[in-house]
C-alpha cells in the first residue's frame, strides 16, 4: 500500500526518537512491500524560531494531505519560565489538535512485564495493568471561551465549555472501543461540583443505553487519581473530558515506571496524529540517551489505527517486547549497560 505520513519532530528529544520510529517503519514497509513515503513539517518551539508561529499554515497542509502523522514532542524551558511570552510552542499542539479536530486521545497504560521494579508502586498493585484513557482533546476548559484577563490585570478566568455533541462523538469512541475489550467503562466528572460534568454524565448515562453489555461506572475525578495507584488494574476503558484526562494520564503513567515507553493516538475528524506521551525532555536533547519505545509504539498503533494494518503492527510490538525481553535498554529502564537511543532502534529493526 502507498501511504504519506508527515513527521512532525518538534522540540527537544523529539527528533531523536521520532527519527528511530520512522526508522522502524521504513523497515516494516520493506518487509511487507509497502510504500510509505515520510514528508518533514515544523511544529512547536522550532517553528516559532523559524518562521514565527508554533503551527505554520504549511505544517496544517501538509498534515491535510498526509495518511498519518508521527509527532515527536513539543516544548522548551526559554517560554516555560517566561509566562509573559506572546507566543508559546504549546499553542501549535492546541492549534493542530483544534484544526485536525482531533477529539478522542487514546493514552493506553500498560504495565510492560519485568519493568515492575522501575514502578514507584509495589509490584502486586501494578501486576496485569492495561487499560486506555480516552481523553476529549477539543473542548472543555483548553478551549473554552471567554478566557483571559480583566482590563485592569488583577483577575484572570478561563471556561470550561462542552456541548451534548462533543460528549457524543468521543463517547461513541470509547463505547467502540469497549466493545472490543473487557466491554467496562469509567467515566470520570467531578458532577458533585461542575454543570459541565452533569452534562457529562447525562449524556453518557443515555448513550450508555445503546450499548447494554458494557457495563459502565461514574467517578469522581479526585477518587479516581486515588484509585489509579491504589487499584489501577481494575480500569479498562476510562473516558473523560480534557483537563481531567491530562492529569490523570500522566499520574497513571508513572505507575507502569515507563514514561518513555507509553505512545499515544489522536483521532477525530481528519488526519490523524502519533505521539510518545513524554515531553521534550530538554535535559536530554541532543545526548542520543532518550527512550524510543513510546515513538516506536506509536508508530504501532499509526499502523493499526491509520492503515488497518494489524499484522504489520503486531511485527513492530513483538519485535519491542522481544527487545525489552532480553535485557536491553536505555538508561531510564536499564541499570547495567544501557544502550543510546539509536542503538535501541537498531535492536528493534533487527528483531523485524
Ligand atoms: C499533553 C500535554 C499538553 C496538554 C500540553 C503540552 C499543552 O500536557 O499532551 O498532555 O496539556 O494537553
Ligand atoms: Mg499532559
Amino acid at each position: 500500500m502507498k501511504k504519506q505520513i508527515a513527521v512532525l519532530a518538534g522540540d527537544g528529544v523529539g527528533p531523536e526518537v521520532t527519527k528511530e520510529a520512522v526508522k522502524v517503519l521504513k523497515k516494516v514497509a520493506k518487509k511487507f512491500s509497502h510504500d510509505f513515503s515520510f514528508k518533514e513539517g515544523l511544529i512547536g518551539a522550532i517553528a516559532i524560531d523559524t518562521v514565527e508561529n508554533p503551527y505554520p499554515d504549511e505544517t496544517h497542509k501538509l498534515c491535510l494531505e498526509s495518511d498519518a502523522v508521527l509527532f515527536g514532542a513539543i516544548g522548551d524551558p526559554r517560554f516555560d519560565n517566561n509566562p509573559k511570552a506572546k507566543v508559546r510552542p504549546e499553542q501549535g499542539l492546541l492549534k493542530m489538535r483544534k484544526a485536525l479536530g482531533l477529539y478522542a486521545n487514546v493514552r493506553p497504560i500498560i504495565a510492560f512485564e519485568g519493568f515492575t521494579s522501575k514502578s514507584p508502586l509495589k509490584a502486586e498493585i501494578i501486576e496485569g495493568v492495561d487499560f486506555i484513557v480516552i481523553r476529549e482533546l477539543t473542548g472543555g476548559i483548553y478551549f473554552g471561551e471567554p478566557r483571559g484577563r480583566s482590563e485592569n490585570g488583577e483577575k484572570a478566568f478561563d471556561t470550561c465549555v462542552y456541548s451534548k455533541d462533543e460528549i457524543l462523538r468521543v463517547s461513541k469512541f470509547a463505547f467502540d472501543l469497549a466493545m472490543k475489550r473487557g466491554k467496562k467503562i469509567t467515566v470520570v466528572d467531578k458532577a458533585n461540583v461542575l454543570a459541565t460534568s452533569r452534562l457529562w454524565r447525562e449524556t453518557t448515562q443515555e448513550f450508555a443505553k445503546q450499548y447494554p453489555e458494557v457495563t459502565v461506572d461514574y467517578m469522581f475525578v479526585d477518587n479516581a487519581s486515588m484509585q489509579i495507584i491504589k487499584r489501577p488494574s481494575v480500569f479498562d476503558v476510562v473516558l473523560t473530558e480534557n483537563m481531567f484526562g491530562d492529569i490523570l494520564t500522566d499520574e497513571a503513567s508513572v505507575i507502569t515506571g515507563s514514561l518513555g515507553m507509553l505512545p499515544s493516538a489522536s483521532i477525530g475528524e481528519r488526519t490523524a496524529v502519533y505521539e510518545p506521551i513524554h515531553g521534550s525532555y530538554p535535559k536530554a536533547k541532543g545526548t542520543n540517551t532518550a527512550n524510543p519505545i513510546g515513538a516506536i509504539l506509536s508508530a504501532e498503533m499509526l499502523l493499526r489505527y491509520s492503515f488497518e494494518m494489524h499484522k504489520e503492527a503486531d511485527v513492530i510490538n513483538q519485535a519491542v517486547i522481544a527487545v525489552l525481553t532480553s535485557g536491553k535498554g536505555t538508561k531510564d529502564i536499564v541499570d547495567a549497560n544501557p544502550i543510546s537511543t539509536s542503538e535501541m532502534g537498531d535492536a528493534v529493526i533487527n528483531m523485524i
